[in-house]
């Protein structure tokens, strides 16, 4: 296919000299494979774009099995459809995973999840977790270095708030935090709520300090002996970091995501004095109003300047960014370092971003810091039954989903084996598909039946298309099943056992049919949408294409018979390749977002 598309190209460029040849994909199988939109070429040549596509359809020489055809101002190039079926077979069922590309030197970082501890998991940390995951997993799929980072919150004056608030009330009253609390063998309900009674200290100590302005010099006091090392500030410090990194990775594992480096603020924490002497010694920091540290940007079209000392002399969020950016550039020499944050903290990254172009032109490489922002998850209003204040706690999602699968389940397919596990792998499928789909930016609103219904434009409905597909290979019995599943998970891949080329049959007249000619221009998409996710740095191309090839199996199945007696082995033998081809490939997208694909359900 990519050979096809080369060649197309090269036909393009020796036709049109000096002319940029961006080829694009048509909008569906029977316009063709390739299409290239003639309106640049013919503007810089003085002609009309679909008399130029016309000329070019007549003089290009074509190759055996393909043709052209000028639709309007584009030029298409077209398989034939048993020339479609064969290259895209090959390319499916070989060993090299589908639209992958081999490793190169390309080092790039990426920074997601980075929870605050002593704080319960928000839904607003799954879009970061889950972005960030597919970011990594699609960028070491198409060959790059990746280095998983999580940017722990565990630093910071919150941290005075909550050691006073923890000796104020934690030790005396009810219910307490019981300090010998065994984090590795306690339900996970009582994890939480442990975990949850030491956010609500955080949020007392907060409403009552209104009213008693004294309390902040406590907090003030207890941030400033944890940061001077004293014993018992270290100590609790350490307690709730431990407590908080158990519950996360419990989180973690249950979304079957992992980091390279867990290297939190706190990490950075004797890193910021040479940081802050680099931003000395180039000049670049300043006495801004009250004493405190500043750099200006306006010359760089910001206005606002970048704090990084306080008045007091103490450090911020800023200064451990600052420092854990020169870090990374000292440790990984990466070429790309994505920040996978919320959008409200753009200003904060775009001031991040040029104070580091100053202190460095190195970082001001096009491309070499990214913050790719996201919007807030809303729920509708009312609905969720365990809203607590106005966060909303990702497990509660999660659990919800998994509950309603499994009702659907037990309604369905009450006899299914493994429900409880199936049921999981659907309910993380639904809310982590429903999250990719959406646009990174715009903010997203959870509505049930919108994202678990299993005809919509939904996780289940993509797993469902996987399952089906397994159904028929496991009737097909032989080593079909096989063939479909992947072995053994590489490092940048799922591979499965190669499909024979030499096994496909002599004919493909069985993928004739226009439903098996549009599910393969379906996959032929699948290497684009992967490229997209990298370029776009969100995973909606790659969900969108993941549910036009369910949709596009569906209709092939509804009007291709597969195990039919009828059929000849020969159409039998296409059809099957062409569901293993499918199967491979939803499950390899799938497992770039992080979700799992059941066998049955
Ligand atoms: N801990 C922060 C929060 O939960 C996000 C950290 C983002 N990363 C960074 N390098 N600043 O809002």
């Amino acid at each position: 296919m990519e050979q096809v598309k080369a060649r197309f190209r090269a036909s393009l460029e020796s036709a049109l000299p000096g002319q940029e040849i961006n080829l694009e994909r048509p909008k569906s199988a029977d316009m063709g494979d390739f299409a290239f939109p003639c309106f640049r070429a013919a503007k810089a040549l003085g002609r009309n774009p679909a008399q130029l596509a016309q000329e070019l359809a007549f003089s290009l020489a074509h190759q055996e099995g393909t043709e052209f055809a000028a639709v309007g101002p584009y030029l298409n190039l077209k398989l034939h459809p048993e020339v479609r079926a064969r290259l895209l077979l090959e390319a499916l069922l070989g060993a090299t995973p589908y639209g992958s590309a081999p490793v190169h030197g390309e080092t790039v970082l990426v920074e997601y999840s980075s929870p605050n501890i002593a704080k319960l998991f928000t839904i607003g940390h799954l879009r970061s977790t889950m972005i960030g995951h597919t970011l990594a997993q699609v960028n070491r799929f198409l060959g790059c270095q990746v280095r998983r980072l999580n940017h722990l919150g565990d630093w910071g004056t919150q941290f005075g708030t909550l050691l006073a608030a923890y000796k104020r009330w934690a030790e005396t009253e009810n219910p307490k935090l019981d300090q010998d609390f065994d984090w590795a063998d306690e339900s996970p309900e009582r994890r939480r709520t442990q975990l949850f009674r030491l956010f609500q200290l955080y949020v007392r100590f907060h409403s009552e300090e209104e009213a008693q302005p004294e309390m902040r010099d406590e907090a003030r006091s207890w941030f400033k002996r944890l940061e001077s090392g004293d014993a018992e500030a270290r100590r609790l410090w350490t307690w709730f970091r431990e407590v908080s990194l158990a519950e996360f990775q419990r989180i973690y594992d249950r979304l079957g995501v992992g980091f390279d480096a867990m290297d939190g603020e706190a990490f950075y924490e004797d890193k910021m004095a040479t940081a802050v002497q680099r931003l000395r010694d180039s000049n670049l920091l300043e006495e801004g109003d009250g004493g405190a540290f500043i750099v200006r940007l306006e010359d760089v079209g910001i206005q606002t300047p970048s704090l990084m000392l306080k008045a007091d002399g103490t450090t911020i969020y800023a200064t451990r960014d600052l420092a854990a950016a020169l870090y990374r550039q000292a440790t990984y020499a990466f070429d790309r370092c994505i920040y996978v944050v919320g959008s409200d903290q753009v200003l904060h990254f775009q001031q991040l971003f040029a104070v580091l172009g100053k202190l460095d032109p190195w970082f001001q490489v096009q491309g070499r810091m990214l913050h790719t922002p996201f919007g807030m998850v809303k729920l509708p209003e009312g609905k969720m039954s365990t809203r607590k204040g106005n966060v909303v706690f990702l497990e509660d999602v999660l659990d919800e989903a998994v509950t309603r699968v499994l009702a659907i389940i037990e309604e369905k397919n009450p006899e299914l084996p493994e429900k409880a596990a199936v049921a999981e792998m659907l309910g993380m499928g639904a809310v982590v598909f429903f999250d990719a789909l959406n646009d990174r930016v715009k903010p997203i609103t959870f509505t049930w039946d919108r994202i678990i219904a299993l005809d919509g434009d939904t996780g289940p409905y993509v797993q469902y298309a996987h399952a089906r597909i397994l159904s028929v290979l496991r009737k097909a019995g032989g080593t079909w099943v096989q063939m479909a599943r992947p072995t053994q998970a590489l490092s940048h891949a799922l591979a499965a056992v190669p499909y024979r080329k030499e096994s496909l049959p002599a004919s493909l007249a069985g993928l004739e049919d226009p439903a098996a000619q549009a599910l393969l221009f379906e996959l032929a998409g699948l290497p684009d949408a992967i490229r997209t996710v990298q370029r776009e740095n969100m995973a909606t191309a790659l969900a969108r294409q993941l549910l036009s090839i369910a949709r596009a199996f569906s209709a092939f199945y509804t009007n291709c018979p597969i195990l039919w007696a009828e059929n000849s082995p020969e159409v039998r033998e296409a059809r099957l390749a062409l569901c293993v081809a499918t199967a491979r490939a939803l499950r390899q997208g799938l497992f770039l977002m992080g979700i799992q694909a059941p066998e049955e359900m």
